[in-house]
């Protein structure tokens, strides 16, 4: 099998070829952070206008790339959800027309399914069943992974995702638009010490998390800082921000695997970049006998080779949409239909 599949949730657009056989045969990306950055976040009618301009040619060049044929092509899958709905919508209707076109089925991929198999794109991908910490823009979820299409939520936020919590502080920062890569670049620059951050939810038992006390922590810091603030000031309130998250995920991580009895831990969404995170996990989780598994950077923040991957395998499983276009801005996890262990 060979498919096509979009993605167009939020600010990137992107289209990739994935074969069944040969493996991913091309990915194109176009960022929209240049777009965005003046208004310091995500315009969702401007991504929107962008992604009709630039999902058609990037399909051309992922098919050129691939050196493939619409005619040998068994599916086009696409991000249905969730996301910004204008986005959304941009890459359903593309997507559902071409397939229509060519004669051939649609599927309309969940996104976060799309960051949990990511990691299946590596040489040597994580065995299942596997523990999975979801740490991205809108998300931050434990899930125990049991086979592709076979997920059990084992913990979420209540409040904010990780990825809000790096771009939130950033900003009261001043720092520039998308925050948290920004962020941890500073964190890094810093010795640390200066400042404590709270670890909320990690006294108690349980794998749920919450991030919103955090900013307003950075906040009180910020209110409290020298005018303009300084580099330094800024490096170290990076750097204890960054602390408070990643000691946080880290500890629930090691909790879920205990609970689960699971030595596997894939780390996927854009948080997933992070080079702390990435360190002390792997430090801790091979401490104990276990192993952590990320995609490579690139497929950390959104991307259509992820939904490719998921794509194919709901394709494979006999699963598709029919004529409707989906998309949905809401769309738990839990409603997805479960795949067999088989696929
Ligand atoms: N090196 C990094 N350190 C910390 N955070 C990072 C890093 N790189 C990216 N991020 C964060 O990752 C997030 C983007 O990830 P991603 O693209 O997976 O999220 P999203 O698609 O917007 O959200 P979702 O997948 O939940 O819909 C942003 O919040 C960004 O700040
Ligand atoms: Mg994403």
């Amino acid at each position: 099998m060979r498919i096509l599949a979009l993605e167009s949730s939020c600010d990137e657009s992107a289209a990739a070829v994935l074969d069944s056989e040969q493996g991913l045969l091309a990915h194109e990306l176009f960022s929209q952070v240049e777009l965005h950055r003046i208004y310091g976040g995500v315009v969702p009618e401007l991504a929107s206008r962008d992604h009709v301009q630039k999902l058609l040619p990037l399909v051309r060049s992922a098919l050129k790339k691939a050196g493939t044929e619409p005619l040998a092509l068994s599916g086009v899958a696409y991000t249905a959800g969730p996301g910004l709905i204008g986005a959304l919508l941009t890459g359903a209707a593309l997507a559902r027309s071409l397939a229509y076109a060519w004669g051939i089925p649609a599927i309309g991929v969940h996104h976060l399914e799309g960051h949990l198999l990511a990691p299946l794109l590596e040489n040597d991908p994580p065995p299942f069943p596997h523990v999975a910490l979801l740490v991205s823009g809108g998300h931050t979820m434990l899930i125990e992974v049991q086979a592709i299409g076979r997920y059990e939520i084992l913990g979420e936020t209540r409040d904010d995702a990780a990825g809000e919590a790096f771009d939130k502080t950033a900003k009261l920062l001043g720092l520039p638009y998308p925050g948290g890569p920004e962020l941890a670049r500073m964190a890094d620059a810093a010795t640390g010490g200066a400042f404590t951050f709270p670890r909320p939810m990690l006294d108690r038992p349980g794998l749920e998390f919450s991030f919103s006390g955090l900013k307003t922590s950075v906040l009180h810091s910020v209110r409290a800082a020298p005018v303009p603030m300084t580099d330094g000031f800024k490096s170290d309130v990076a750097h204890a921000v960054q602390e408070a998250i990643v000691e946080t995920l880290v500890a629930k991580s090691l909790r879920a695997l205990e609970q689960t009895g699971l030595d596997a831990l894939v780390v996927s969404g854009g948080v997933s970049a992070n080079r702390t995170l990435r360190a002390r996990l792997a430090e801790i989780v091979s401490r104990r006998g276990g192993r952590v598994y990320y995609p490579r950077i690139e497929f950390c923040t959104d991307n259509a080779a992820m939904i490719a991957v998921a794509g194919l395998a709901r394709l494979s499983a006999g699963q598709h949409d029919g004529l409707p276009i989906k998309a949905r801005a809401q769309w738990p996890l839990e409603s997805l239909p479960q795949l067999s262990s088989t696929i």
